[in-house]
Parts: C-alpha cells; sequence; structure tokens
C-alpha cells in the first residue's frame, strides 16, 4: 500500500524525500482557497512565485498580478488575497502571476516532486478521487505562517489523509495529530478555527467572508495540478 504523511510546515518540507511523490499544497487562509476558487470559476492558469519583481514582470506582460504581503494587496497589483477576487469577471481567461508570504513558497520548496497538487477544503472529495487514481506516495503540505504550523492548514491535512484513509496507509506522528485534530474540530469547523492565530490576521478582510468561504468543503469539483510550465492548471 501506498503511504500518505503530512509536513505541517513549509520549513521542514526539506526533511522528506520527495522524488517519486505526489505533494498536495495546502494554504486554507488563503492562497489555495483562492487558487481553487479562481481556476474552478474561470481562471485560465495560476503560476506561483516567491517573488513580487517577478509578478510585476509578468503583469507587464499582461498577466494579473496577485497575491499578498502582510495579508494586504501589494501596491500596483491587481488582485488581493480574497478568494472572491479571484472569482470576479475581470479574471476571467486570465493568467495570474502570484506571490503569498507561505502558500506559494511551499509550492516553489516541493518543485522536487512528481507531482504538485494545490487542495483546500473547497476541493477536498475531488482531490481524494484523483489521488485514489495514482499509485502513488503523498505529502500533504500544510503551508502555515512563516516556519509555524497553522491549526487550519493541518486540520485539512487530517481531512485529507482520513479521506484517503481506505488507499494509502497514514504514516507519521504529524499525520495522527492531524488526523486526531480534525476529528474533534470537524463537527463545527468554523467554531474550532476561533483559535486559529492567522484567522485574526484575517478576520475583517473582504468583510468577513473570506474564513468561512475557506471552510466550506467541496464548493468545487476541480482538481489543481502543476503543469510542465510551472502553471497551476485545472485538471
Ligand atoms: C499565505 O500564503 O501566507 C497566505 O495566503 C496569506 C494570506 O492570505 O493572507
Amino acid at each position: 500500500m501506498n503511504t500518505i504523511e503530512v509536513c505541517l510546515t513549509h520549513e521542514l518540507i526539506h526533511q522528506h524525500e520527495l522524488e517519486g511523490k505526489v505533494v498536495v499544497i495546502t494554504d486554507v487562509f488563503r492562497a489555495t482557497s483562492c487558487i481553487v476558487a479562481g481556476l474552478a470559476t474561470g481562471v485560465k492558469a495560476i503560476k506561483p512565485l516567491i517573488e513580487v519583481e517577478d509578478c510585476r514582470t509578468l503583469q507587464a506582460e499582461g498577466w494579473l498580478a496577485g497575491g499578498e504581503r502582510h495579508a494586504q494587496l501589494i501596491e500596483g497589483f491587481d488582485l488581493d488575497n480574497s478568494p472572491f477576487s479571484y472569482m470576479e469577471e475581470r479574471a476571467k481567461g486570465k493568467k495570474v502571476a502570484m506571490t503569498t508570504t507561505n502558500g506559494t513558497l511551499a509550492v516553489n520548496k516541493s518543485m522536487a516532486a512528481d507531482e504538485i497538487l494545490a487542495a483546500s477544503f473547497g476541493n477536498l472529495t475531488a482531490t481524494v478521487s484523483y489521488l485514489k487514481t495514482l499509485q502513488k506516495d503523498v505529502i500533504v503540505l500544510a503551508a502555515g505562517w512563516k516556519g509555524r504550523p497553522g491549526l487550519e492548514d493541518v486540520l485539512f491535512a487530517g481531512a485529507l489523509a482520513l479521506g484517503c484513509q481506505e488507499f494509502l496507509q497514514t504514516v507519521g506522528d504529524s499525520t495522527h495529530l492531524a488526523i486526531a485534530g480534525y476529528d474533534v474540530a470537524k463537527g463545527n469547523l468554523l467554531e474550532y478555527m476561533q483559535r486559529a492565530s492567522h484567522l485574526h490576521r484575517l478576520k475583517n478582510l473582504s468583510g468577513g467572508k473570506d474564513i468561512p468561504f475557506c471552510l466550506e468543503i467541496d464548493q468545487f469539483d476541480v482538481v489543481v495540478k502543476l503543469n510542465e510550465a510551472k502553471e497551476l492548471v485545472a485538471l
């Protein structure tokens, strides 16, 4: 049986052998929730970048630039880091060059993997179903915040591992911790998540709509994968 293992922050990803494996990146608040919502509703592709300047270069070539620093819109960028911005009419059919503090960094740190997926509560079941079709070991990278674990990302990693339990063996203490955490929280995710430190940075943004949106399960039937051009696309 292939395995599934949770990595608690992008600062720990170097401890994992990625070659031959699938890495599922999650940054629930909010990078991968933006990515999933945008690609499910008409954004053509999203290129995850580390540097603001690299986004500006692509913006000059006609891409939209999106993302955040300190959770806020970056000067001169087209989109902030709210999933609602990625679902706007002006984003449809467009390519977006995106940079965020942790989410896009986590993707770039995982480039040695065979396959990279981006997931969030919004495409939980679609991602589980896709992983079932692969016969590969899976690492779920819970992006976290500046090297520290993020409750929302760890709980999503637990939900994903739980969903895959039938066909993937859960390995590693972080994985069991994540599953146990999700089990406790799943009855009322929104209430449980009030403990999450990043929630307090974000709760007043977008009129308070981002948090409940990012925690809503299975809004989208879409699998998001990094292609050969290193762009995230809907399969
Ligand atoms: C990140 O990548 O750190 C987040 O998506 C930050 C945010 O949305 O505020």
